[in-house]
């Protein structure tokens, strides 16, 4: 294993709240990963920024009566907050319109453009006469030229997952009319000129998730075009040419760019050779299957543009959307669940415990369903994790005054479990280096789960013998799960510790300490109460009913 890594997750954009539709992807998955691998003794950085340009963000903020620059803070800031309150912790978070982040991406054009990677073109652009402005990405709406499909945006298709090079059919995504066509001048970076080089990385990558891969590899073989990366607007990365002015980079083009940018800043703040730390570091950037394009195509051939003078990512994890109640999360049609809204109601553990369950490594898409969560938490989480905890740590209390009992001779029931324990450090990090993140975490619930039974089977409670090998190996199986949830549920880890009677802080416990029989015979135990409370039936109805209807 690398002993050091960055990993990042896609940058939201500074323009609306982050909702579980961001986290289940993407923001969840890079949080548990950062964190298992801090367990695992890798110095690892999670870095995030908001993503700030843009065309509708400059709509929304004129809309708003404010300049983008004040906009855009003010999403930064909730953002983070919101993220904060569900413990996604980065390292850093900063944001693409960071002057760093602008002198980067000027720095990086001119050296695409002293490669010979940038040409100037004269495009037609698409001009709306009812609403007077020039139609750029979002603001077209046409059929896709690739798979046909109605109603695509005009820089990406949502059905295929593609950026057509030119949509057909267009009309305007304001007021639906047919735009006329008007003459500009754009700068367009070769992405045909990558498609051997990008071949390779795929190729000699083996992190890569297969499937997503070989689709890609279909893309390169169909033909890549070039990519028209300048927009005639005025919020964005100004184009660093004499005379162009109102002329910015596209979206894009820079936000990614970000991804260096700001851990390098972070590095460099922190006394560290940052440029030197990439290219030493293992790479991940998590995003969403809606992204593909950009990260798989775009990103890498910018980084092989200037020589991969930061290397490429290692780690592509791509996962699938999430959907509500079945049906596609939609914030006008307000079918959709704010994350701040959310954890007002609920502890960030519940939700983190279910998303995580429910999402594979993989592009299927997964389902948020209020009754199925209710029904794990109740069950699972309250039923098979906080009633061990809370029944083994409460009995020992009780019966032992709190202190762990010396263990007799096992029996061949003890020997199975004490092997449990002894191996599901290992087992959970073959799973989790895999990012199998869901299975890891049943893997977890199976372990408590024999534990439940085993507990029963011994009843303790009789005092007869083998009791207290019984409640030593228990109280010991609590403290593996409080550091094998840790990446989880860092919440209810900490609680279980501090229950355990352990000091300091459980992430600073290392992986490995999840097999090891560390609580001697004598150990006292801390204050025990229950974990979780509950989900009851009538606060679920409540926000069902929220679903759907005028907010
Ligand atoms: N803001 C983009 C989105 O939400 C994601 C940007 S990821 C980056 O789709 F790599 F480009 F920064
Ligand atoms: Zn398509």
């Amino acid at each position: 294993m690398n002993s050091k890594a960055i990993i990042t997750s896609a940058l939201p954009y500074a323009n609306g709240e982050i909702h579980l539709g961001h986290v289940a992807s993407t923001y969840l998955p890079a949080d548990v990963t950062t964190r298992f691998l801090r367990q695992k003794g890798v110095e690892v950085y999670y870095i995030c920024a908001s993503d700030d340009f843009g065309t509708p963000i400059l709509i929304q903020s004129e809309k708003e009566g404010k300049t983008p620059e004040e906009y855009v803070e003010y999403w930064n800031k909730r953002d983070f907050e919101d993220f904060t309150a569900f413990n996604i912790k980065f390292d850093f978070f900063y944001k693409t319109s960071s002057l760093e982040n602008i002198q980067f991406v000027q720095d990086v054009f001119k050296k695409l453009e002293h490669a010979g990677h940038i040409y100037e073109n004269e495009i037609i652009q698409l001009y709306c006469n009812t609403d007077k402005k020039f139609l750029p990405d979002r603001y077209v709406i046409g059929t896709c030229p690739y798979c046909k499909a109605n109603d695509q945006y005009s820089d990406l298709c949502e059905k295929c997952g593609r950026v057509p090079e030119e949509i057909e059919n267009p009309h305007c995504s304001i007021c639906g009319q047919i735009p006329v066509k008007e003459k500009t001048k754009h700068y367009f970076f070769r992405l045909k000129n990558f498609s051997a080089k990008l071949t390779k990385y795929l190729e000699s990558n083996q992190n890569l998730q297969k499937d997503v891969k070989k689709y890609v590899q279909n893309w390169i073989k169909e033909g890549l075009t070039d990519w028209d990366i300048t927009r005639d607007i005025s919020w964005g990365v100004p184009v660093p040419v004499d005379g162009e002015k109102e002329k910015v980079f596209y979206g894009w083009f820079d936000n990614h760019l970000a991804y260096i940018s700001s851990t390098i800043k972070f590095l460099n703040d922190n006394g560290k050779d940052g440029k030197k730390f990439w290219n030493e570091a293992d790479i991940y950037h998590f995003i969403g299957k809606d992204i593909v394009y950009h990260h798989f195509l775009f990103l890498p051939a910018m980084r092989l543009g200037i020589d991969e003078e930061y290397k490429l990512p290692d780690y592509i994890p791509t996962r699938g959307h999430l959907t509500l109640e079945s049906k596609k999360i939609s914030k006008s049609r307000n079918w959709y669940i704010g994350l701040k809204d959310f954890l007002k109601i609920f502890p960030s553990d519940y939700l983190r415990f279910y998303l995580v369950s429910i999402n594979p490594y993989s592009q299927d898409d997964l389902n948020f369903n209020w009754d199925e969560f209710a029904t794990k938490i109740n069950s699972e989480l309250i039923g098979n994790l906080g009633n061990l905890v809370n029944r083994v740590l409460g009995f020992t209390v009780k019966s032992f005054n709190s202190i762990v009992p010396d263990p007799e001779k096992f029996d061949d029931m003890d020997k199975e479990s004490e092997k449990m324990i002894h191996e599901l450090a290992s087992q959970l990090s073959v799973l989790m280096e895999e990012n199998h993140l869901d299975r890891a975490l049943k893997k977890i619930f199976q372990f408590s789960a024999h534990f439940n039974q085993y507990f029963q089977h011994k009843e303790p409670w009789k005092n007869g013998a083998g009791t207290n090998s019984c409640i030593f190996l228990a109280v010991n199986a609590v403290r593996s799960l409080a550091i094998a949830i840790y990446p989880f549920l860092p919440e209810s880890s900490q609680k279980i510790w501090v229950q355990l009677g352990l000091d300091g802080d459980v992430s600073t416990e290392m992986f490995d300490e999840i097999s090891s029989i560390t609580l001697k015979q004598g150990h006292k135990l801390g204050q025990v109460s229950p974990l979780f409370e509950k989900v009851e039936e009538s606060v679920i109805e409540e926000q069902k009913s929220k679903l759907g209807g005028t907010s």
